[in-house]
């Protein structure tokens, strides 16, 4: 008999079309966040669950799924995922790492240029009719050529941009708790340094690292207040790692020229502070948001899930000690 697979929202379909070869599918086929009571349920039969970030996959949740064999994420980030319970548990939690590292290098530049050249503010002044006519000053922003951009967090997306900002004359620090061997660093031209020094040395920080208990807040007050004065702030990783108070505070007070902001602390909910700003750029955590890259993320998390339950090693599995 075929294992029991449950979707929990919406997917591309040719992630069902993986699933069905191999698994008999469970599909919530709607963009409705199911509620616990519906998770809890569905969840009772399956044996392997393709969830998403909106799902809080809880040890509560995973007690009442007894057959549960993989809970596959579709996303690189998983701290919807108790991963400490599912391992207890036996159960095996992968994500989609590699498959959406351009996508979201892509859309951190995007807000790199968003705040630097006032794109958004523009577009506004525009559609409001203010535009009368070709200024010398008129929405002046300033260059990223020559700028130091500070990445947070080296890993695939950290060095992507990285990339990017080469092609656009950037010099580049950053920091990692595991700095690159030299002849990446080198290719990167990219210069390790503790957090401190980036954040006092960056006209732009752009932060690329987890969401975990050591990367809650990390950028605080503290941290805002030692950034180069008029510097900006790019987050495309998790709300949570800024402290959304204390950047609207920075801002307010003038500490900082602008952030761009792709994540927030309790999505769908912005910083009201935040909302009435003219010098943010405010995304809807869309960095990964391009349908190759979301169809992509979608075939490879229904792969993993039939892998596991196939009794073969996934390609992504994020608690591989499970797995023997
Ligand atoms: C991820 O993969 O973690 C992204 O935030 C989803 O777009």
């Amino acid at each position: 008999m075929k294992p029991r697979a449950f979707v929990t929202r919406k997917v591309y379909p040719q992630a069902i079309a993986i699933l069905q070869e191999d698994c008999v599918v469970d599909y919530r086929d709607t963009l409705e966040v199911a509620d616990k009571d519906t998770l809890r349920k569905r969840l009772q039969h399956a044996e392997g669950v393709v969830c998403q970030l909106t799902d809080a996959m809880t040890d509560e949740l995973m007690a009442a799924a007894p057959k549960l064999k993989v809970i596959s994420q579709v996303a690189v980030g998983y701290d919807n995922v108790d991963v400490a319970a599912a391992t207890a548990r036996g159960i095996v939690v992968t994500n989609t790492p590699g498959v959406l590292t351009e996508s979201t290098a892509d859309l951190t530049f995007a807000l790199l240029l968003g705040v630097a050249r006032r794109v958004t503010e523009a577009e506004r002044y525009l559609r409001a009719g203010k535009w009368k006519r070709w200024d010398i000053d008129l929405l002046a922003g300033i260059d990223l050529a020559g700028k130091t951009l500070g990445i947070v967090g080296m890993g695939r997306i950290g060095k992507a941009v990285a990339r990017r900002a080469q092609g656009f004359s950037m010099r580049i620090l950053y920091s990692s708790p595991n700095p690159l061997p030299e002849n990446e660093a080198q290719e990167l031209r990219a210069q390790h340094v503790p957090l401190r020094m980036l954040l006092q040395n960056s006209d732009f920080v752009s932060l690329h690292v987890p969401y975990r208990e050591a990367t809650h807040h990390l950028i605080g007050i503290d941290e805002l207040s030692i950034m180069k004065r008029g510097a900006f702030l790019v987050n495309t990783s998790r709300g949570p790692v800024v402290h959304e108070a204390a950047l609207t505070a920075a801002l307010e007070e003038g500490m900082l020229s602008g952030a761009g902001l792709d994540v927030f602390e309790e999505e769908p909910k912005v910083h009201e502070g935040l909302l009435a700003r003219d010098d943010v750029v405010l995304l809807p955590h869309i960095g990964s948001a391009t349908v190759a890259t979301r169809t992509r993320m979608c075939t490879l998390a229904a792969e993993n899930c039939v892998a596991v339950l196939k009794g073969e090693r996934p390609k992504n599995p994020v608690n591989p000690s499970v797995l023997g």
